[in-house]
C-alpha cells in the first residue's frame, strides 16, 4: 500500500525507535533471519561457475546515459542473459528496469540484477542539494527528503542509491562540496546517519533503497580542491575529521560503501587494503559490499599503482573492492587471475556472497520485479505530498546572510517589484547538479523563481523582469534594461549565482567569485538607490565581497529543487522566517582556502585581526571568513542567558548537564539553531580552538523562552592521537554556546578529573 508522507514520517520515527529499543528477541530474530539468508546465499553460490561468480562483481552503465567516461560494450544485453553482469547503473523507470530484469531472468541461474542510481537530492521531486539541506540543521527534514527520494526511486525500479556522500568538504573550490554536508565532522555525521536511515527505512520494504556511503575515503581533501586529485593527510586527521561520518553511516546500517578516486598518502583508495579491509570490513565489521567508483579500478594504472588492468583487478579484489563499476577489469581478468592462483577463490566468493546477500535482503530472489509496478511509479512520481515536503525543506535550507534595517521580509502590498537576473526565469537552474535528468524526466514541473513570486504576490503588485546578463560572459548589453526597470520599482530582487553545472562532479573552480559580469550588474542596480535584495544560487560558498558590503539584503538560496520558486517567495515575504545556518565557512578570498572554524591556534595566533606582525596571519587579509560556519540570520532576534553547568568537575564515568535559556526577543516567531562547542584547553596533541559537539534547533514564539540542555559525556571529550587511538585526557575544557561558531554568547569551564 502507498503511504502518505505523514505515515512515512511515523514509519521513520518508528524505525528509529525500533533500532534504539530493540530487545533481545528482536536481535535473536534478526540473527535467525541472517542465518537463513546466509544459507540461501551459500546454496546459490554452490551452483555458480567461476564466470558467473565474477559476473556478479561486474556493474555496467545503461546504453543511453553515462555519469562518467563511457566504455563501449555492444554486448551488454547478451552478457546479462549469460549471467555475466550483477548490476546496472543508470537504468531507471519501471519499463526499462523490467526489460533488463527480464534479460537476467533468461540467464541460467536467474540471479536478479541490482539497479543503482545517483539519487542524490530527490528523484522526480527534487529537494535542495545536500549542502543546502545541511544548512537546515534539521535531521527530521533531511531524513524525510531521503525517505521520499527512496519512495520515488524504488517506485521507479531502483534498488540502490549512490548516496549519501559522507565526505567532509573544507575547500569550496571542490565542486562536490554541493553533494556533502559541509566542513564539520559532527554535523556531517548526524546528517550521514539521518540520510541512511531515510533511504533505507526497513530495507526489504518496497519503499526502500540501499544507501551507499561514499567516497571511502578522504576524497573531500583533494589537494587544491581539484577533483580526483591526491590526498595526503595524517592518521590523526583521517580518524578525527574524515572517517567519523562514514562510521555514522555504517552505524545507521548503510548497506553499501563506495570507494574513491583519490589516492590516500600514495595508495589509491580503490586498491587500499588499510581502508577497506582493515578499517571498514575489519575494525568496523561492515557486512555489506563495496562498489568501486566509476572506472576507479582501471584508473589505478593511470595513478601509476598498477602496471595494467590485470594487476589493478588483483589489487582491488585483494584490498576489498567487491564490485567493479564500469572498468571491466574484473570481467576481463579475474577468471584468469583465479586460474593462475593469484587470486584465491575465497576472495571472489566473499565478494559474491556480500552482493547476493543484499539481493536476498531486498527480496529480489522472491520477486525480481518487486520494484517494477507502473501504477505505483505513476502515483509516487506525481505525489503532491512529496511536493509539499520539498517546499518545506527548501524553505528550511535557505540562509539569510544580511538584512540591513530589516528590509526583509517584504510587504505583500508593494506596488512594483523588479525581478532581475539570469536565474529568475530558468527552471533547470533550480534543479542543481545530480538531478535525475535522464530519459523520461524533465524540468517542466519545477517552479521557477519568477513563477514562485507570481504565485505569491497579489493582483495589485506589478512584477517587472529583466535578465540583466548571463551567468557567464562579458556581455553588459542587458544592464540598461535592468536599470530602467529597477528605477520604476519600489524594490529590486536580483537573482544571480552559479549555473547548475558549475558545482558538482568534475566542476572544480579556481575562481569562486561571481562569474561573468554578475557583480557589475549588482553594482549598477545598487547605484539606482533602490532597496536591493540579492538571491545567491550556488552549489558552494562563493566570494562576493562587494555585494556583501554594499547591498542591504542577501539570501543564500543554494539550489533548492522542484519548489525553489515557491520556497524563495515564502522567505522573501515572511511566510517562513529563515532559520538556516551555514554548514561551511565562506572565505573572503581564495587565498584563505582551505578555511574552517575548528583550526588549531598555532604558537602565534593572530588575536587581533589588524596586527599581522610575527603572528600567523596574512598581511593583506583578515584570517576570519566573510561568513562563519554556523552563521545565519532570522527575522527575529534571540537572547541567550542563564548558562548553568551542573558541576565543575567530572570523571570520564560521569556526565555534566549544561543548560541555557533562549528567548525570542523580536517581533515574529522563529527558529534558532543553538550550537554547543567545546575546547579542550591542553592536549598531548594540539586540539582545535573549538569543536561542535551538539546542537538543538528550537522554535520560539514572540517573547517565548525555552531551556536547552546539553549533556557532556566521555564521548564528547575524547579524540584521536597520532597513532589513531581514541583517548581522553584529564584537564580543563571550555564550554561555548552560541548562534554561530563566531558568535559565542555564553561560556563556562569544567575539568575532567581522575
Ligand atoms: C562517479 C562519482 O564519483 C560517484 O559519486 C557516482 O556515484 C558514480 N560516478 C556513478 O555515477
Amino acid at each position: 500500500m502507498i503511504k502518505s508522507v505523514s505515515k512515512i514520517v511515523i514509519a521513520i520515527l518508528f524505525s528509529f525507535l525500533f533500532i534504539f529499543c530493540g530487545n533481545k528477541t528482536d536481535l535473536k530474530n534478526s540473527s535467525t533471519t541472517n542465518n537463513r539468508i546466509e544459507q540461501k546465499v551459500d546454496s546459490v553460490l554452490a551452483l555458480m561457475t567461476l564466470e558467473e561468480k565474477i559476473g556478479q562483481l561486474n556493474q555496467y552503465t545503461s546504453d543511453w546515459t553515462a555519469t562518467g567516461p563511457i566504455t563501449i560494450n555492444p554486448n551488454k544485453q547478451e552478457e546479462i542473459k549469460n549471467g555475466l553482469i550483477g548490476s546496472m547503473l543508470n537504468v531507471l523507470g519501471t519499463t526499462y528496469t523490467r526489460k533488463y530484469q527480464e534479460l537476467a531472468m533468461q540467464s541460467r541461474l536467474k540471479i536478479p540484477l541490482l539497479f543503482g542510481l545517483d539519487v542524490i537530492h530527490g528523484y522526480k521531486t527534487t529537494f535542495p542539494i545536500p549542502l543546502a539541506e545541511a544548512a537546515s540543521w534539521d535531521m527530521e527534514a533531511i531524513g524525510l527528503s531521503a525517505r521520499i527520494a527512496a519512495t520515488e526511486a524504488s517506485a521507479s525500479g531502483i534498488h540502490w542509491t549512490f548516496a549519501p556522500m559522507a565526505d567532509i568538504g573544507r575547500d569550496p573550490r571542490w565542486g562536490r562540496v554541493m553533494e556533502g554536508a559541509g566542513e564539520d565532522t559532527y554535523l556531517g555525521s548526524k546528517i550521514a546517519y539521518a540520510r541512511v536511515k531515510g533511504f533505507q527505512g526497513n530495507l526489504g520494504d518496497v519503499n526502500s533503497v540501499m544507501a551507499c556511503a561514499k567516497h571511502f575515503a578522504a576524497y573531500g581533501a583533494a589537494i587544491g580542491g581539484r577533483d580526483y586529485n591526491s590526498v595526503d593527510m595524517s592518521e590523526r586527521m583521517l580518524w578525527e575529521t574524515y572517517l567519523p561520518p562514514f562510521k555514522a553511516a555504517l552505524d545507521a546500517g548503510a548497506a553499501t560503501f563506495m570507494n574513491s578516486f583519490n589516492d590516500l598518502n600514495g595508495i589509491p583508495a580503490t586498491g587500499n587494503k588499510y581502508l577497506q579491509r582493515d578499517i571498514l570490513k575489519g575494525k568496523w565489521n561492515f557486512q555489506g559490499f563495496v562498489v568501486s567508483d566509476w572506472g576507479s579500478i582501471g584508473e589505478m594504472v593511470k595513478h601509476g599503482y598498477a602496471k595494467d588492468n590485470k594487476e589493478a583487478a588483483l589489487q582491488a579484489i585483494t584490498a576489498g573492492s567487491d564490485m567493479d563499476m564500469e572498468s571491466n577489469c574484473y570481467r576481463n581478468n579475474l577468471v584468469q587471475l583465479v586460474k593462475e592462483n593469484k587470486v584465491p577463490i575465497a576472495l571472489v566468493d566473499e565478494a559474491v556472497k556480500r552482493i547476493l546477500y543484499k539481493k536476498f535482503e531486498l527480496g529480489l530472489f522472491n520477486n525480481p520485479f518487486k520494484f517494477c509496478n507502473p501504477e505505483r511509479e505513476q502515483y509516487e512520481l506525481n505525489n503532491p505530498e512529496h511536493t509539499k515536503a520539498a517546499r518545506d525543506i527548501a524553505k528550511k535550507s535557505v540562509v539569510l546572510l544580511k538584512n540591513q534595517n530589516n528590509l526583509l521580509p517584504l510587504s505583500k502590498e508593494i506596488k512594483t517589484i523588479a525581478f532581475i537576473g539570469p536565474m529568475v526565469k530558468p527552471k533547470r537552474a533550480n534543479h542543481g547538479f545530480w538531478a535525475i535528468n535522464l530519459k523520461d524526466v524533465d524540468s517542466s514541473y519545477i517552479v521557477s523563481q519568477w513563477d514562485g513570486l507570481q504565485n505569491k504576490v497579489g493582483k495589485n503588485t506589478k512584477l517587472l523582469y529583466a535578465k540583466g546578463c548571463d551567468i557567464d560572459g562579458e556581455d553588459t548589453n542587458g544592464f540598461s534594461e535592468a536599470v530602467k526597470i529597477a528605477k520604476q520599482a519600489d524594490v529590486v530582487i536580483l537573482s544571480i549565482g552559479e549555473g547548475w553545472n558549475m558545482s558538482g562532479e568534475a566542476k572544480s573552480r579556481s575562481n569562486i567569485h561571481f562569474s561573468g559580469v554578475q557583480e557589475d550588474l549588482v553594482k549598477v542596480i545598487q547605484a539606482t538607490g533602490k532597496p536591493v535584495v540579492v538571491l545567491i544560487n550556488a552549489g558552494r560558498p562563493l566570494i562576493f565581497n562587494w555585494t556583501a558590503d554594499n547591498v542591504p539584503a542577501i539570501i543564500y538560496t543554494w539550489w533548492l529543487g522542484s519548489e525553489a520558486g515557491n520556497a524563495i517567495a515564502d522567505v522573501l515575504f515572511g511566510d517562513y522566517n529563515p532559520s538556516g545556518k551555514l554548514p561551511m565557512s565562506f572565505p573572503r578570498e581564495i587565498g584563505q582556502i582551505p578555511i574552517y572554524y575548528n583550526y588549531f591556534n598555532t604558537g602565534r595566533p593572530a588575536d587581533n585581526e589588524t596586527n599581522t606582525n610575527y603572528v600567523s596571519a596574512y598581511i593583506d587579509l583578515k584570517n576570519s571568513p566573510k561568513f562563519p560556519f554556523g552563521y545565519g540570520l532570522s527575522y527575529t532576534t534571540f537572547k541567550y542567558s542563564d548558562l548553568k553547568v551542573s558541576k565543575k568537575q567530572m570523571t570520564d564515568k560521569e556526565t555534566i548537564e549544561v543548560t541555557a535559556n533562549i528567548t525570542n526577543t523580536g517581533k515574529v516567531s522563529g527558529e534558532e539553531v543553538v550550537q554547543f562547542y567545546l575546547r579542550d584547553k591542553v592536549g598531548s596533541v594540539v586540539r582545535p580552538i573549538k569543536e561542535l559537539k551538539d546542537f538543538q534547533k528550537i522554535a520560539l514564539k514572540v517573547g517565548e523562552s525555552k531551556t536547552v540542555t546539553f549533556i557532556i559525556d566521555k564521548e564528547k571529550l575524547s579524540f584521536y592521537n597520532q597513532k589513531a587511538e581514541r583517548i581522553t585526557e584529564l584537564g580543563e575544557f571550555e564550554i561555548m554556546i552560541g548562534a554561530s561558531s563566531a558568535d559565542i554568547r555564553l561560556t563556562d569551564y569544567f575539568e575532567l578529573i581522575d
